[in-house]
């Protein structure tokens, strides 16, 4: 049954890709004019498809059993390294160092002065201009030589390409490097798992997970993310490695995973605000979230590591993500962190930028 949009506005909005079948393309939703004026706080994705009416759904299940141990809140902070930094911020943007290239870029949060002249800020490869609101219309400017859409860069040794994509993006996001080396530390002490990497985009996470020698089921409503993802599979070397590239509805794919008794033993879900899967079917984390997240729980193996939850732009806290989690997880142990994404500026006294809420659960504590 559908469901009326609730809209849900703020600074954090992560993409939504959509597919265009005028010309064939893939972008990220909700930038367009015509979504703006329809809404100008919500993006709304342009994609053709009429919207899916997902199947009546049974009452969301009411778990039994201790609740996990609760620890909030808990900040998770990215520094710089030598792959990404974020240099200064401030007058509603940010300059950020991503491998070879400085991207500067607006940044609703950043509402306090910069700490670097002018001078820095002009001195950059990359320049998004255009709309303020995260998922605005603007283009890219390339001040000093003409860039392609890609460049390589890396994420503790693991290659990838970074994209000027529209809507301001360049197909990573920083901040999930605190749950990459969290992914990374679990899967390699335990050995071989199964994970399932929800709204996965261009993959980085699943490669982390690759990597530490897990078999992942790398799931996407966009056909051309996930083609993305599979060139970073090829450029990181991990050719070989068991993945499997789903391009489904997370909603519908997690369905049948449970009816067909599949079951993983990490879980990430990295759902936008609003999406579509590929037939249109509606993705509005408010209203479908608690049902996946219980969809989630089901599809846990006996020994289960852990379940990590990221949410953007949403009018909500940490401590909703975590009732939520808690509520989902009751019963199986563990416990349940929340808190935020922020990422920390270089340098003395840096200010950290806030840009997402979290969940985790975790299995062995
Ligand atoms: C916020 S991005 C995920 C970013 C990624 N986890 C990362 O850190 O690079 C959201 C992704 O969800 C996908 N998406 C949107 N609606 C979806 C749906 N209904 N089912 C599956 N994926 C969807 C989009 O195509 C996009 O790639």
């Amino acid at each position: 049954m559908r469901r009326p949009h609730r809209p849900s506005g703020g600074a954090k909005d992560r993409p939504a890709l959509r597919h265009d079948r005028a010309s064939g393309t893939t972008s990220h939703a909700g930038g367009a004019s015509e979504a703006k004026r329809r809404n100008p706080r919500v993006p709304q994705p342009l994609d053709p498809a009429e919207p899916e009416e997902r199947p009546a759904r049974p009452p969301l299940a009411v778990r039994e059993g201790a609740r996990p141990l609760e620890r909030l809140p808990v900040i998770l902070s990215v520094a710089s390294d030598r792959d990404y930094g974020l240099i200064d911020s401030g007058g509603g943007e940010k300059l950020e160092r991503y491998g070879p290239l400085l991207v500067r870029r607006p940044e609703n949060q950043a509402i306090w002065p910069r700490r670097l002249g002018e001078a820095r800020w002009e001195d950059v490869d990359a320049v998004f201009t255009g709309d303020t609101e995260e998922e605005g219309t603007g283009r890219w400017r390339f001040p000093k030589v003409p860039l392609g859409e890609t460049w390589p860069l890396a994420h503790d040794g693991l290659s990838y390409l970074g994209r000027f994509t529209s809507f301001r993006h360049v197909g990573v996001f920083p901040e999930q490097a605190a749950h990459w080396a969290f992914i990374e530390e679990k899967v390699r002490a335990r050995g071989p798992v199964r994970l399932l990497n929800l709204f996965g985009y261009t993959g980085v996470a699943s490669l982390i997970g690759a990597r530490a020698g897990a078999e992942v089921t790398h799931v996407d409503a966009s056909k051309k993310a996930i083609g993305w993802a599979r060139e970073n599979q090829e450029l990181a070397g991990l050719g070989d490695r068991p993945i499997r590239w789903i391009c489904e509805d997370a909603v519908r794919y997690a369905e049948r995973e449970v009816r067909r008794g599949s079951r993983y033993d990490a879980i990430l879900l990295d759902p936008p605000k609003y999406g579509r899967g590929p037939k249109g079917e509606v993705w509005q984390l408010f209203d479908d979230l608690p049902y996946l997240l219980s969809l989630t729980r089901e599809l846990l193996t006996d020994r289960p590591l852990f379940v990590v939850l990221t949410a953007y732009s949403i009018r909500a806290s940490f401590y909703t993500l975590s009732a939520l989690m808690a509520e989902a997880m009751r019963g199986r142990g563990g416990a349940v962190e929340s808190g935020e994404l922020v990422i920390e500026e270089e340098g003395a006294e840096p200010r950290r930028l806030s840009t997402s809420l979290f969940s985790r659960w975790i299995a062995d504590v």
